[in-house]
């Protein structure tokens, strides 16, 4: 397994610095055809494989995916846990944003049935809103972690200014971005700070949902319309350069790029999501890919364009 992690200036820690992503594990708002028996066994094969943070939040199924691990976790040591969940959607306005702190307080509130236990290890504004001012959304969570029933305080989806201005207090421990071998941007437009200001970094997205396994090929580019022709190619042919790599530890590419985000210090913990318990099996053995220095620097530099 991995290097213990701490989670900002809180007294979270993570036994695994692989974690496990929850948005298909009841996110049938989200996704077509989602089982809840998988969601069930895949929270399960994550925590008998030795993850501990599982990352959820109010917006998969809306409250669904809380549901089902606070089933499973039933028959866990919670203390051996880190529940991760967010909120902001709100459901009396159709989803729109909400940080007022009554929101949040009840958000945490209705989090807590929902997981059926007594405190959450992070809690993420999930996306912040129009109007509430950013300090004072998380001065909520500072209230809520004084209460015990959050220990660490999270943002996600907050622009660098935003981030900076809910950080005001000092009081911010973890924020989680859109971040990938082919997403790059936080590295220069947040990672400083966050550095300076010792706050953990989650990165979702990690496998850009699932094409960053290699699966897909030259004829699936209109599954990924984010990406032009030409960047579809490169992201292709690294993948193939990836596989030369994994194959050299007898690993998949999934486990390789995987691995790679392991050896980032810069990523606290990594959160790939799973639609099965197969996936997640083979995702953990990425804890036993050790990329050497030069394997590390140039996968980085097969994706530099991005
Ligand atoms: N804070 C936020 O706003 C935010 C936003 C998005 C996500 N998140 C969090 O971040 C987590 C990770 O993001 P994500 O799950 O959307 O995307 P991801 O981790 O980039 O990709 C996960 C997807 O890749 C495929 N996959 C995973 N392992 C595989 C394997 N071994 N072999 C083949 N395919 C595999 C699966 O999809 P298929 O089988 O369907 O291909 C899986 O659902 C989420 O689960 C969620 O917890 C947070």
């Amino acid at each position: 397994m991995t290097q213990e992690v701490t989670i900002g200036k809180s007294d979270v820690t993570v036994s695994n610095a692989l974690g496990l992503g929850t948005n298909k594990v009841g996110g049938h708002n989200l996704f077509g055809d989602l089982q809840d028996e998988n969601g069930y066994a895949l929270v399960k094969e994550a925590l008998n494989s030795g993850i501990s943070l599982l990352d959820t939040a109010f917006a998969y199924g809306n409250g669904r995916s809380e549901e089902i691990i606070g089933d499973v976790i039933q028959d866990y040591d919670r203390s051996k846990i880190v529940l991760a969940t967010k909120a902001a959607h709100d459901p009396s306005k159709n989803g729109e944003f909400n940080n007022t702190p009554a929101f949040l307080k009840k958000s945490v509130d209705d989090a807590l049935k929902r997981l059926k236990t007594d405190y959450l290890d992070i809690f993420y504004i999930h996306f912040p809103d129009k109007d509430t001012p950013k300090a004072e959304a998380v001065g909520a969570l500072s209230e809520l972690k004084t209460a015990g029933k959050i220990r660490a305080i999270g943002v996600s989806n907050f622009s660098p200014d935003q981030l900076k201005e809910a950080n005001a207090d000092g009081l911010v421990d973890i924020a989680e971005d859109n971040y990938s071998l082919v997403h790059r941007g936080a590295q220069q437009t947040e990672f400083p700070y966050l550095k300076e200001n010792q706050i953990s970094f989650v990165p979702y997205f990690p496998l850009a949902a699932g094409l960053l396994t290699g699966k897909y090929g030259p004829e699936d580019s209109n599954k990924f319309k984010q990406f032009s022709q030409k960047q579809y190619q490169t992201i292709t042919s690294a993948l193939d350069e990836v596989r030369n790599i994994a194959n050299g530890h007898g690993a998949t590419v999934a486990q390789t790029i995987i691995a790679w985000y392991l050896k980032d210090p810069d990523i606290s913990v990594v959160i790939p999501g799973a639609r099965n318990a197969d996936q997640v099996k083979s995702n953990v053995a990425a804890v036993d890919v050790n990329l050497s220095q030069s394997e590390f620097d140039q996968i980085e530099q097969l994706f530099s364009s991005f």
